[in-house]
């Protein structure tokens, strides 16, 4: 992606996820399910928001064997909350995210956390990150916001660089809605007849003058698989629909260099 059209990206990015207060931040961008969404109410807010972190915990660290002296990564990483349990199991727990609002409330909400930290970044590089310095990279409610698939990649290559041999990483995204058969048949002959090739109604790709929002690109988890192997990230499991129907999780270790 050139410079300009990343900077165009970028702004529009940040618009949808620099929410206008804490509250909003919180309750109506980083936890937006209906449940969420259908009350106004601080205390109850506050109680679902605890129970789903903690809910959410285990299941970032299915299948990785954390380590105290560890340096985690998570992109994406909001107001910081699942950094605060993670910084609590290791040595050093980084985050970046988009948005400079949310990196300003995170600042707050990691107070009396040390070993935490979270860094601005550009939507789609770790450049503030050292090359196999990390052990363990993951992003929770992130990937399935992110419009470009280029953009997808770039991170994927990062995730690469930034992880040491034999690092880990899990990652949770949108899979691709299963094809009913009749769909599978006409996806067929689309490009015969010059269409473009079908996407499930979720996939969401951002262009120019087009108002980012909720959406973002999903993967069929076969495809998904050989992006993360095309960068030398080794898929050892793959979780389809676990904590949300659409959702596909898949955990990688970085082959050696
Ligand atoms: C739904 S929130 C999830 C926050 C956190 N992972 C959690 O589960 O509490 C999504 C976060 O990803 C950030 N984000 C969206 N696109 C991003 C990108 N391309 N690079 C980095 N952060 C991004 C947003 O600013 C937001 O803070």
């Amino acid at each position: 992606m050139d410079a300009a059209t990343h900077g165009k990206w970028l702004a529009d990015t940040r618009r949808f996820w620099d929410a206008g207060s804490e509250f909003e931040a919180k309750y109506r961008r980083i936890c937006a399910s209906t449940e969420f969404a259908a009350t106004d109410d601080e205390a109850e807010l506050r109680r679902l928001w605890e129970q789903e972190t903690k809910e959410i915990v285990p299941v970032i660290l299915k299948d990785i064997p954390i380590q105290r002296e560890w340096t985690c990564l998570e992109i994406g990483c909001g107001v910081g909350r699942l950094l605060k349990p993670i910084a609590g199991r290791c040595k050093r727990a980084v985050g970046v995210d988009i948005s400079e609002r949310m990196v300003d409330w995170a600042g707050r909400y990691l107070e009396g956390v040390p070993n935490a930290e979270v860094q601005l970044n550009d939507g789609a590089s770790l450049a503030g990150v050292a090359g196999a310095s990390v052990d363990f990279v993951y992003s929770h409610l992130a990937f399935q916001h992110i419009t470009l698939v280029e953009v997808v990649d770039a991170y994927l290559r990062e995730i690469a660089r930034v992880l040491r041999d034999g690092g880990y990483c899990r990652i949770q995204n949108w899979r691709e809605a299963p094809r009913p058969v009749g769909q599978a048949l006409r996806d067929l002959v689309r490009p015969v007849l010059g269409r473009e090739k079908y996407r499930s109604p979720r996939y969401w790709e951002w262009s120019e003058g087009r108002e980012v929002k909720f959406g973002g690109t999903t993967f069929h988890a076969r495809a998904w698989k050989k992006r993360l192997r095309g960068c030398g990230l080794r898929p050892i499991s793959t979780e389809l629909g676990v904590g949300h129907d659409s959702w596909m999780w898949t955990t990688s270790v970085r082959e050696a260099r």
